[in-house]
């Protein structure tokens, strides 16, 4: 068992600093250093917490001695700092998407396998307590169709709308409803999406303005997914799940269950983005095992992501591998 889990962060932006609040909120654990190209953001960051910065995060892994990372980069810049972390044998929790296409998230899961590495995936949907209660409710109920929408503006990172840099939207937003829709309904296993070019949020910008897809799922479910970055604010994120007499609309502000009753509306308690770390500290402490997404299982949720946009660039049908 681990005393002070001691953490090293690789990126120092908007969701890394949301890890690092988090983490720098428990007792047990202690941030010790931050890795960036961008050295005054790692600065910035580090400085919070008195740990050290790096302008490359293999100077950090050489010059720390760490219990696991925090590997918080855009979607594009996956690769070299997982192959890294794996060479030093340490656990990782990684944000999603776990890469920008599927090549190098299939390299970097076979390395977790081969090396019996402990992981996590930011996918923290999955411990919102009104999926919780979702997951009690479809317990003995067979989910026949789920409905899944994304609608939002562009947000405010300047490698966003481009797909070489952040996959496009299904693949970085999209992901985590794509993940939901797994949870509770099974595995996809085809994908049949179109979409509408071109989102004119920036003289750059390449991902589509519109993709909907629809979903085959192994154990007999369908679904459909709706993603748009057109519009000015974010108008609506989630997932409709239903099952016999029974229908749910599942978002990250809560649940709302509709039987032949009155509808009941639950609230999620707003803990989910905390207790996705302290679940990963506690495992590689080796006082818990409660990590929702490892790896493995993310890898499973990216490529539905991105057999719906080849799907939607292709206009064909796509199966998604087991
Ligand atoms: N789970 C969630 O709810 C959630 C929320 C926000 C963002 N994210 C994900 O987190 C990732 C990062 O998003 P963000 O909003 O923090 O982006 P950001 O642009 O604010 O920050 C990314 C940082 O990574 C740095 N970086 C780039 N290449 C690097 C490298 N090789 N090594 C170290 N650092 C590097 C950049 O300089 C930048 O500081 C994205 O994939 C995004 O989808 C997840």
């Amino acid at each position: 068992m681990i005393g002070t889990c001691v953490i090293g962060m690789i990126g120092a932006g908007g969701v890394a600093a949301r890890h690092a609040e988090a983490l720098g909120g428990f007792a047990d654990v202690r941030i010790a250093a931050v890795a960036d190209p961008d050295r005054d953001r790692a600065a910035a960051l580090a400085d919070r917490f008195h740990g050290a910065a790096y302008g490359d995060h293999r100077a950090m892994l050489a010059g720390e001695r760490l219990d696991a990372v925090y590997v918080c980069v855009p979607p594009y810049a996956h690769g070299p700092p997982e192959r890294a972390v794996l060479e030093a044998g340490l656990p990782f929790f990684v944000e999603k998407p776990i890469s920008v296409d599927l090549a190098v998230a299939e390299e970097i899961a076979a390395g977790v396998r081969a090396r019996g590495l402990l992981t996590a995936v930011g996918h923290q949907w999955r411990y919102l307590r009104v999926v919780e209660r979702a997951r009690e409710l479809l317990a003995d109920r067979q989910v026949r169709m789920v409905l899944g929408h994304w609608l939002d503006k562009v947000p405010p990172v300047d490698w966003w709308a481009r797909r070489d840099r952040s996959g496009g939207q299904v693949i970085e937003q999209a992901a985590h409803v794509v993940d939901l829709a797994r949870l509770l309904a099974g595995e996809v296993v085809r994908v049949d999406a179109l979409e509408s070019l071109t989102c004119a949020a920036a003289p750059e910008a390449d991902v589509s303005a519109a993709t909907v897809a629809n979903l085959r799922f192994a154990e007999g479910a369908v679904g459909s997914l709706a993603a748009t970055c057109l519009l000015a604010w974010k108008h609506r994120a989630g997932l409709e799940v239903y099952a016999e007499g029974l229908a749910l609309e599942i978002s990250e502000a809560g649940l709302r269950v509709h039987t032949e009753q009155e509808p009941e509306l639950f609230e999620d308690e707003g803990t989910a983005k905390i207790r996705i770390d302290r679940a990963f500290v506690d495992a590689v402490r080796g006082i818990g095992d409660d990590i929702r997404t490892d790896y493995a299982d993310a890898l499973r949720t990216h490529r539905v992501a991105c057999a719906v946009a080849r799907s939607a660039r292709t206009e064909r049908s796509v199966a998604v591998a087991g």
